[in-house]
C-alpha cells in the first residue's frame, strides 16, 4: 500500500492505494451501477461479468494493475493502472514506450463528486506511479464530453493532445509527463 497527503488550502486528504481483490468484487459490482458510473462506463454488467472483467486483472497484474482508491483508510474509489504498449483488443496499438502508463478511476459515491477530491487522488496515484523510474509518462483518455473529469485530470497535471478513436468510441487523449528531475 503506498499513500500521500494531498494539501488543498487548509484541508488535507490522505489517500492510500491497495490492490484490488476478489473479495472487493461484490463492492466494485455495487459502484458500477451507480448512475453517475453507468453514465460514462455504460450499462451495469452483473456480478459474473465483473469476475470475468477484472479476476484476470487480479490474478496477473502484468498488464492492468487495478486498486482500490482508499481516502483515510475507507474505500472511495475504483482506480486502475495499465501499461500502454502491447494493450491489445484494439487499445494503443501505437504506442511503442514500454514507460507509458495510463489511468481510469471513478468515485464510489456521488456525494464526494466536485469537491476536489478526484483531482487529490488523481495526484496520489500520479505521484506513486512516478516513483517507478521506468515509468516516462501517464495518460487517461475521458469521453470528450466528461467535463468534469477534463477538469480534474486537467488540474492533476494532465493536458490535452487530442482526441483519438479507441475501442470504446471517441476519446479525448490527455497526459502528464514526469516532473522535472532537480
Ligand atoms: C471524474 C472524477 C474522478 C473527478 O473527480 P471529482 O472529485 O468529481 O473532480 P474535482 O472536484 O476534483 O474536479 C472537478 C472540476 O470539474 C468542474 N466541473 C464539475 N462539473 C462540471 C461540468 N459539468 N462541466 C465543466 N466542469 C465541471 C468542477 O467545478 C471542478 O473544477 P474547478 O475546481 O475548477 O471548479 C469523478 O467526478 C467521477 O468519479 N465521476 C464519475 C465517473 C467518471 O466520470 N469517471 C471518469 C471516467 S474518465
Amino acid at each position: 500500500m503506498s499513500g500521500a497527503s494531498i494539501t488543498d488550502d487548509d484541508t488535507v486528504w490522505r489517500f492510500s492505494f491497495r490492490p484490488l481483490t476478489t473479495a472487493d468484487l461484490p463492492l466494485l459490482h455495487q459502484w458500477v451501477a451507480r448512475p453517475h458510473w453507468t453514465e460514462w462506463w455504460g450499462e451495469a454488467p452483473s456480478l459474473a461479468e465483473v469476475e470475468a472483467d477484472y479476476g484476470p486483472w487480479i490474478a496477473d497484474p502484468a498488464k492492468v494493475q487495478p486498486h482500490i482508491a482508499l481516502l483515510d483508510g475507507q474505500p472511495f474509489a475504483y482506480i486502475q493502472s495499465y501499461v500502454a504498449k502491447d494493450s491489445g483488443g484494439g487499445w494503443w496499438a501505437d504506442e511503442t514506450d514500454p514507460g507509458v502508463r495510463g489511468i481510469d478511476q471513478s468515485i464510489a459515491d456521488a456525494a464526494h463528486l466536485g469537491r476536489g477530491l478526484g483531482t487529490a487522488m488523481v495526484k496520489a496515484f500520479v505521484a506513486k506511479l512516478f516513483s517507478d523510474p521506468q515509468v516516462t509518462h501517464i495518460q487517461t483518455d475521458p469521453d470528450p464530453r466528461n467535463a468534469r473529469a477534463i477538469r480534474c485530470y486537467e488540474k492533476a497535471g494532465f493536458r490535452p493532445i487530442g482526441e483519438v478513436l479507441t475501442p470504446d468510441g471517441t476519446a479525448l487523449l490527455m497526459i502528464c509527463k514526469r516532473p522535472e528531475q532537480p
